[in-house]
């Protein structure tokens, strides 16, 4: 997608060739700044403090990370190392672990000297498949958008609810839960979406808002208790989010709030969408509420908050008392039952071990 009329994806090959370029989203939607990683430890710190975020682009930076690892130490010790150290950064999106596996898998039976081409090699592959994939996505899910606007009788606008942050910023380009937004969009379709904000790290009112204001998409963001009532009010004519973990059976964990949307639009007939690559599917799991690790990230991104202040400068403030402990759980589950359909690259399918293994056979026997 475009800044300032110059295309940019989330991830990409420094000019020098072997280091890589991000866009730090933590300084997000103040400022535009590009960080560059240079060792296995950047790529690891980017994705725990989240610089980057996002199952699909947390799946590339590993995969580049890898990269910066094999440059340095391409020894079988040095892979698994870069393996390990990768993998623990932040549990919940299974693309991280897809990623590492394909890459590992790569490089196994190379000699050490030809390690480093390869890794960058399929780094790349990876980077251009999420990018086909998510276009893929939009194409599928810019149908639905279409489907409601026309059973609707063609209405000035057409709403759409979405959670945190699924657009570019967290995929290599184009995004899931957004790709079919911005299809739409192009499309001359009047898309509105409804923004939730997405505390406690705000990827929606930061992140989404951002972006799909940089590409002209009207929006309204909304605090995340606003949902239930706007669906009430038949102001949302359909949800689309993104998921970090699909299960082969269909629960899909996402951002946690994406359960109590998921509720809110089953209990007012609102049709409930998820957009994922096929790289978030786990197909070794069955339960997601009992089988997906929910990451537990610092009581300090409930507790404070960081935001423009109007003399310019990025403050944080405490926003709670002093001394009350804070929980922050990052994800939550829904179950598949109140799951309209999955938007995936291959089409739309039902919520079920059923519609995933419809759209990918080759999964059928594991
Ligand atoms: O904690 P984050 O910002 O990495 O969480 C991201 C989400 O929950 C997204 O909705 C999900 O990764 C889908 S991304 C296309």
């Amino acid at each position: 997608m475009k800044v300032d009329g110059k295309p940019y994806r989330t991830i990409w090959r420094h000019e020098d060739g072997w280091s890589v370029e991000i866009i730090d989203q933590t300084k997000l939607p103040h400022e535009f700044v590009l960080a560059q990683l240079t060792t296995l430890e950047d790529a690891a710190h980017a994705i725990k403090a989240m610089l980057v975020r996002g199952a699909p682009l947390v799946g590339a930076t590993a995969a580049y990370g890898m990269c910066l690892a094999v440059r340095e130490d391409p020894s079988d010790e040095g892979i698994d190392r870069a393996y390990q150290v990768l993998f623990a950064t932040r549990p919940t999106a299974v693309n991280l672990r897809w990623a590492l596996d394909v890459m590992r898998d790569a490089m196994r039976n190379l000699p050490r000297e030809k390690r480093a081409a390869a890794a960058y090699a399929k780094a790349a592959e990876i980077c251009d498949d999420d990018v086909a994939t998510c276009s893929a996505i939009g194409d599928h899910g810019l149908s639905l958008i279409r489907e409601a606007w026309e059973k609707k009788g063609r209405p000035e606008r057409v709403n759409v609810l979405t959670h945190c942050n699924a657009g570019w910023l967290a995929t290599v380009d184009w995004g899931t839960a957004l790709a079919p937004i911005y299809k739409a969009h192009d499309a001359g379709l009047p898309v509105h979406v409804w923004v939730d904000e997405t505390r406690p790290r705000n990827q929606g009112a930061s992140l989404s808002a951002w972006e799909l204001g940089r590409h002209g998409v009207p929006h309204t963001v909304i605090t995340d208790n606003a949902g239930g009532h706007i669906m009430q009010h038949g102001l949302v004519d359909l949800c689309i989010v993104g998921t970090d973990r699909t299960t082969g059976t269909g629960d899909v964990c996402n951002k946690i709030g994406t359960y109590l949307k998921a509720l809110a639009a089953h209990d007012n007939g609102v049709p409930f969408y998820v957009a994922l690559p096929h790289s978030t599917i786990d197909w070794t799991i069955d339960d997601g509420v009992k089988e997906i690790p929910i990451e537990q990230r610092d009581a300090a991104e409930v507790t404070e908050m960081t935001g423009r202040a109007a003399d310019g400068r990025i403050v944080t403030v405490r926003i709670t008392p002093e001394g009350s402990p804070a929980a922050n759980y990052a994800f939550d589950v829904t179950p598949r039952k109140y799951v309209t359909g999955l938007i995936t690259e291959r089409g739309v399918c039902a919520a079920s071990p059923e519609g995933l293994r419809g759209l990918y056979p080759e999964r059928s026997g594991g």
